[in-house]
């Protein structure tokens, strides 16, 4: 049975209930993060506080816990859940909390809801070996796409529409250029240097990204924050998607044609392994805690 965390209890996911006046059902006025974990153990977790510091701050939430108590939930989180073998996620909710419904902030006091679960996750490794379509998608969304809201109706719509024609992302297009995907963050690669959209209001820092351009500095390939215009989808030699739940994944056709070879890159696929081995040196690192009881 699935432990849930809501609002100061640890209970079964069934028992779990939010009132009719919460701010995230009403506006999806919150903020999520969604954090790997590999043997008990959360993955980048800096990265994924900063991004939640931020978006919290930003947005003006006050969320009555300190980040550090956080993590302690999360760790706590894997352990009922007995997640310390194998891989899972932790999903994180922070919303302004219950009241009337007002456009405006709820009155002071008013606590924030602080939900948190976990769930078993297996990597995506069998369709990774011969990658994945993707369909381009035009990039409704408002222009704060760096805060992870949980405000996502542009990100349902489009990965549907991926679904509905039989692709595995949508990757969205703003004035001619692609920004990112519906819940990754898209690179390419043309006269063999890896380019992904810089970060700014317009994608997520995508916390996979970030990794995945230190792994290519330290393997010397050379990567740019530069954005992919529509029109040279049709010169990529290799494409990837990058995320939580997806680590590096090819990409060999976009709107039903070839990537390259059709086949997944060799750039591509030496940035795959090189994070599958950092996942791994974290997952037995020592000073890492969730693992101590
Ligand atoms: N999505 N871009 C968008 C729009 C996203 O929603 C996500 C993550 C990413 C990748 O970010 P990261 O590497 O930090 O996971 C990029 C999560 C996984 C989700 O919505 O489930």
């Amino acid at each position: 049975m699935s432990i849930v965390y809501l609002n100061g209890q640890f209970l079964p996911r069934a028992e779990a209930k939010l009132s009719v006046d919460e701010r995230g059902f009403f506006f999806g006025d919150g903020v999520y993060e969604v954090t790997r974990v590999v043997r008990g153990r959360l993955f980048e977790w800096e990265r994924h506080a900063r991004r939640l510091a931020r978006g919290l701050r930003e947005l003006r939430i006050e969320p009555g816990l300190d980040i550090d108590a956080i993590r302690s939930l999360q760790e706590r989180l894997v352990r009922e859940n007995e997640m310390l073998e194998g891989q899972g996620t932790v999903y994180l909710q922070i919303t302004r909390g219950a009241a009337p419904r007002t456009h405006h902030f709820p009155p002071a006091g008013t606590p924030a809801t602080v939900f948190l679960s976990a769930s078993p996750f297996t990597p995506p490794n069998e369709i990774r070996g011969r990658g994945v379509a993707v369909v381009t998608y035009p990039d409704y969304r408002w222009s704060r796409c760096d805060l992870k809201t949980v405000n996502l109706l542009p990100a349902v719509m489009a990965k549907q529409f991926a679904s509905d024609h039989d692709a595995f992302e949508s990757i969205f297009v703003r004035e001619a250029v692609v920004t990112e995907g519906s819940h990754t963050n898209f690179f390419g690669v043309i006269g063999g240097e890896v380019r992904t959209y810089p970060n700014s209001n317009y994608v997520l820092p995508g916390v996979t990204r970030d990794v995945v351009i230190e792994l290519a500095r330290e393997l010397g390939i050379p990567a740019s924050e530069t954005p992919i215009y529509r029109h040279e989808i049709a010169q990529l030699e290799e494409a990837f998607l990058t995320g939580t739940t997806t680590d590096v994944m090819p990409v060999v056709a976009i709107d039903g044609k070839p990537v390259g070879n059709g086949r997944p890159g060799a750039i591509t696929m030496r940035l795959y392994e090189a994070l599958a081995g950092r996942i791994v040196a974290a997952a037995s690192a020592s000073t890492a805690a969730a693992g101590v009881a």
